[in-house]
């Protein structure tokens, strides 16, 4: 997967400075010492459903005011943390900041009573997947800055990873995004709309296809005689560990597996199975292309409506 990722042209964020005079929260994620940033206005996150509610729980956690947010659902469901929930537009403010949240196939739904309510100084940022920068423009003509996003679940950990995408905008408040974004873990530019759909494979399906894995990992132990839940627990902790490990050492995941693997081995052995030729690297690149495929083929639906 390291691989992979290292062709994409992408842009760490580094830490940016903060803004003189505003609150701003210590927090600091993953190592990377990112402090949240000061909202510049009223914060509206429209549907906070898996998605949008974990990247809500993560700002929550990193001390985000709550009095500036509005989430807007239909069903009214209360999100917790003091933060105002309304079925509808609210018409007491102006946003500064718009998340949205729903399925891309609500995109036509939302867009024609939201766009109304955005002014050229409102930063647009979408999660939806497979749904273009163009896509968006034409249905939100008002914002000068629209920036794609595509989040994973563990951002509400913080240790999540966004990969941020956007054509046009003012350079403070792509930074306002970069920021916020990075106190949920690793936020990365991409370069290239193209490879959008490869990010939301590999970061935004990428904690399901690591599920799997964990999965096999355990049920492979149970059917050579392990008992399942002793199996599964320590499938389990040993994934959570070994990437720990990996994250904080400057050798790659595969200096590191060489390393534990010396020749005539146990582990060896087991590596050679992994590493052949129609082994772990076929299938998870097959894996990848099909979930980038679909997400091209989504965004083809999205487009032509
Ligand atoms: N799940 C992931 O891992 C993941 C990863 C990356 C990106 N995404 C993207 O995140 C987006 C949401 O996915 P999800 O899994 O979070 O979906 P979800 O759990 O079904 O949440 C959808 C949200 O949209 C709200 N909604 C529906 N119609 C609405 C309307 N007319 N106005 C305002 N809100 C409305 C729903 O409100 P109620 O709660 O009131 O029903 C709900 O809060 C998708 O575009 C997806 O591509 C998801």
């Amino acid at each position: 997967m390291r691989a992979l990722l290292s062709g994409l042209p992408v842009r760490p964020l580094g830490r940016q400075d903060a803004a003189g005079g505003h609150r701003r929260c210590a927090y600091r994620n993953a190592g990377r010492g990112v402090s949240l940033p000061p909202l510049p206005g009223p914060f509206w996150l429209i549907g906070c459903g898996n998605m949008a509610g974990a990247m809500l729980d993560g700002w929550m956690a990193a001390g985000m005011d709550p009095a500036r947010i509005t989430v807007v659902r239909p069903s009214g469901k209360e999100v917790g943390h003091g933060v105002r929930v309304l079925p509808v537009l609210p018409e007491d403010e102006v946003p500064a900041l718009v998340l949205l949240g729903v399925k891309p196939q609500k995109l036509d739904e939302v867009a024609p009573m939201l766009a109304p309510a955005l002014e050229p100084r409102t930063i647009l940022v979408s999660i939806l997947a497979g749904t273009r920068a163009d896509t968006l423009r034409a249905r939100f003509a008002a914002p000068r800055t629209i920036v794609r996003a595509m989040p994973n679940t563990p951002v509400r950990l913080h240790k999540g990873v966004v990969g941020l995408f956007a054509k046009d905008g003012d350079r403070d408040a792509r930074t306002l995004v970069q920021d916020l974004m990075a106190t949920l873990g690793a936020a990365e530019w991409v370069e290239d709309e193209d490879l959008f759909d490869l990010v939301t494979a590999l970061a935004g399906s990428g904690p399901a296809f690591l599920y799997r894995f964990i999965d096999a990992l355990g049920q492979a132990a149970a059917d050579l005689g392990l008992p399942g839940e002793q199996a599964a627990r320590l499938a389990l902790a040993t994934v959570e560990g070994a990437s720990a490990l990996a994250a904080e050492r400057a050798e790659s995941p595969a200096m590191l597996a060489d390393r534990v693997a010396s020749p005539g081995g146990s582990t060896r052995a087991g590596l050679d199975i992994l590493d052949r030729e129609d082994g772990l690297a076929a299938l998870l690149k097959e894996t990848l292309s099909a979930s980038a495929q679909r997400n091209r083929e989504l965004a083809a639906m999205t487009q032509g409506r």
